[in-house]
């Protein structure tokens, strides 16, 4: 019942007054949608934060397709949390950081450009997976004020769980010295990125999560930025960071399995993007593009020097004319249209949907 029935009596006179109670009327109407991660699902937060240009997107053109200003995203449009909120009927889901924002009816977004698992990952410049736990505490903190323990317990409960993250871990490595990285083998050094992620899911749990939709295999090795990585191998995707993807899909899939049938109740959609995104950087065509491999902003070979904007580091980039003909918008992102194809598929297509994983659609029935 989305309405609060009043009798209202006056003498002998009794009216039912239908009121619509705003608070309860959408909380139970809908799922609300909390999303974590990188800037795959940055909406805004990096805004914010004290950081470098680096790990910032607000500025021309980025934005320039859809919402006509930089709002912060790393695409020339919509990220796929975007997608998601309006195929669940629910509004764009903001920002945490935004100022004076905190109506968390429909959920919230905590994702940071940049951002990683590991605490270490552009440690000083992003908001770390563990800081974003923190945050989300305050919210369900917040809640509990609003709605007592038990029926913000139940919100937290219906809501879905957005992540994306791990990319940032295996990145970095490759641009900087991670000691980190030297100091343990691929084995060890993906346990720990999938380590601190199901930490995170276990303390989301706790607080009445259920639902979670995962975002992982983006081959990373094959954005504009690594195919200039070497020069000697100008235009080659980079088969150590692949192989760091891989496993760390590998071991995110069999580390969920576990989670099934040691946390009562979980649900989850885990979607791995690599063949999909793969597919469509080789056969750009097929879905409609015309440049697989070069992204549409930025400057170089491939223009994978990342200085889309101008102020990266460098003034001078170059803009491609159309953007719909590329797979990638800069030197580490796909464009909008990559991220509808993507977002349609985890939705409610075929390909991500094995065996206790479920399309994404199903975790948003109440
Ligand atoms: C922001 O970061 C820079 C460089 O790390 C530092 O010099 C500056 O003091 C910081 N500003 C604030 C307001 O924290
Ligand atoms: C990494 O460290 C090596 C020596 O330890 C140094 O030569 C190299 O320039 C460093 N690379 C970066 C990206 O800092
Ligand atoms: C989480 O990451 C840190 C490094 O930031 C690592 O020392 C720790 O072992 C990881 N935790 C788990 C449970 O893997
Ligand atoms: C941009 O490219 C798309 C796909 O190739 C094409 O359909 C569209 O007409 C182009 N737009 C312009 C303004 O050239």
């Amino acid at each position: 019942m989305a309405t609060l029935r009043l009798q209202i009596c006056i003498l002998a006179f009794c009216a039912s007054l239908l009121i619509p109670s705003s608070y309860s009327h959408d909380e139970k109407k809908h799922a609300a949608l909390f999303v974590f991660g990188d800037s795959l699902f940055d909406v805004g937060n990096n805004n914010y934060i004290n950081t470098s240009s680096s790990f910032q997107s607000n500025n021309w053109p980025y934005g320039e397709t859809f919402f006509n200003y930089a709002t912060g995203r790393a695409s020339d449009g919509r990220l796929i949390p975007d997608f998601i909120a309006e195929y669940a009927k629910l509004p764009f889901i903001m920002p945490y950081l935004q100022p004076g924002f905190n109506n968390y009816v429909y959920g919230v977004n905590f994702a940071s450009g940049g951002a990683g698992a590991l605490a270490e990952t552009h440690q000083g410049f992003v908001i770390d997976l563990k800081t974003q736990l923190s945050y989300f505490k305050n919210v369900e903190k917040q809640l509990r004020h609003k709605l007592g323990d038990a029926e913000a317990y139940t919100f937290l409960s219906n809501a879905v769980y957005l992540i994306s993250i791990g990319s940032n871990d295996y990145f970095t490595p490759f641009g900087t010295n991670s000691t980190l990285f030297e100091s343990h083998s691929h084995e060890e050094y993906v346990g720990m990125v999938i380590g601190n992620l199901t930490n995170v899911i276990k303390e989301i749990y706790k607080k009445g999560g259920r639902k979670f939709g995962f975002a992982n295999g983006f081959p990373l090795g094959c954005v504009p930025s690594m195919r200039i990585l070497k020069p000697e191998s100008l235009g080659a995707c980079v088969e150590e960071v692949t192989a760091l993807v891989k496993l760390h899909s590998r071991v995110l899939a069999k580390d969920l399995l576990k989670l099934k049938t040691k946390l009562q109740g979980f649900r989850y959609s885990n979607a791995n993007f690599y063949n999909q995104v793969n597919e469509i950087i080789d056969n750009p065509l097929k879905y409609g593009f015309k440049e697989g491999k070069a992204a549409c902003c930025g400057s170089g070979p491939y223009r994978g020097i990342s200085s889309c904007g101008g102020k990266k580091g460098s003034a001078e980039f170059h803009l491609c004319e159309n953007v719909t003909e590329y797979v990638f918008f800069d030197s580490g992102h796909p464009t909008e249209r990559v991220y509808q194809i993507l977002s349609k598929l985890w939705w409610s297509g075929t390909p991500y949907v094995t065996g206790t994983s479920i399309h994404l659609m199903e975790l948003f029935d109440l």
